[in-house]
């Protein structure tokens, strides 16, 4: 049996429920040479914030066992640069662009998102509110700042609105209910965990920053669980994201509650992971007789409550 692999995601049409992760596939147009973009779920941009961003000092990437340590502190070239070039390449792809958005402050947010949202060719914005304010506080740990950032949004947008946070948080539920309450369409699950890493030769830490964000399989079955636990809580979809490098780990993160995934270290270590991963879905799904990826969204929450 042919398994089909469309999803809608908060009323966006997917070919297949793949996407890349944020600031692991540049803008999304960049690696056109390398694989046929047009296979993807959808594009999710690296974050863009109002005015560019140099990003922090080298070394800015440190590898672990089983990960990646990043601190690339939202290197970007500002969203009114961005309209003029990557938007116009990513919208004749044929594929959904999802912008990533950042910001300082709330109205950092909303005017960005205003901006985005006047121009053709995004399909949605993901809210990336794993990242400091102007206080040095993650923005997703104050859950006054989570609710006025996407109403604020909600208010200057038409385009569905995804919120993405950091699984740093005492409690993911408490947080996805309050950004579902305050209107948003969709949220990611999750972004990368606070880390660090020291260098036994140097005495020195790998990072400029010294402390960073883990990504890749490391982190997998952390991030299963914030997606589970959401699912039971919440109406809206929700991507998962978190060490899936092959698609028997897209499909945990399926099982777990994620109506789509998106995929980030793994599309470093090669970005024809990305398609090789949509293979292997259809093959477990199909091997499996599994009529449609839809057919299993959630399911472990139903089948043990
Ligand atoms: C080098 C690097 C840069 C990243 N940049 C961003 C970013 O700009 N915005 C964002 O929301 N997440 C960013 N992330 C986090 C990823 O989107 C993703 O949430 C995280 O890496 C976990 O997924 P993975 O284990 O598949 O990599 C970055 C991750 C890495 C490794």
């Amino acid at each position: 049996m042919k398994t089909d692999l469309n999803v809608n995601f908060a009323g966006i049409k997917l070919k297949n429920p793949v996407l890349t992760a944020s600031g692991t596939f540049g803008y999304g147009y960049e690696l056109a040479d390398l694989i046929s973009l047009n296979e993807l779920g959808a594009i999710v941009t690296k974050t863009i914030t109002l005015e560019s961003c140099d990003g922090n000092l080298q070394p800015r990437i440190a590898e672990v066992e089983s990960g990646i340590l990043n601190t690339i502190g939202l290197q970007n070239i500002g969203v009114r640069a961005f309209i003029e070039g990557p938007l116009e390449k990513l919208s004749k792809i044929g594929v959904p662009v999802i912008v990533s958005v950042a910001g300082s402050s709330p109205s950092e947010y909303i005017e960005t998102a205003e901006i985005l949202s006047m121009k053709n060719g995004i399909s949605a914005i993901e809210l990336n509110l794993s990242c400091p304010n102007l206080k040095k506080r993650i923005i997703c740990h104050d859950l006054r700042l989570v609710s006025e950032i996407v109403r604020g949004v909600k208010n200057v947008s038409k385009l569905p609105i995804i919120a993405k946070f950091s699984p740093l948080v005492t409690d993911i539920v408490e947080i996805v209910v309050v950004a579902q309450d305050s209107g948003v369409d969709g949220v990611t699950l999750a972004n990368t965990y606070p880390a660090m890493a020291i260098d036994i030769e140097t005495f020195k830490p790998k990072l400029s920053t010294f402390k960073g964000g883990v990504s890749g399989a490391c982190i997998r079955p952390m991030s299963v669980r914030c997606v589970y636990d959401a699912y039971q809580s919440i109406k809206v979809p929700i991507i998962g994201c978190g060490g899936i490098m092959t698609g028997e780990d897209a499909i945990e993160f399926i099982l777990a509650g994620a109506t789509a995934v998106s995929v980030g270290s793994s599309s470093l270590v090669s970005p024809k992971n990305l398609i090789k991963i949509i293979c292997e879905i259809k093959d477990i799904l199909e091997r499996k007789n599994i009529k449609s990826v839809k057919d299993i969204i959630g399911i472990v929450n139903k089948s043990l409550g």
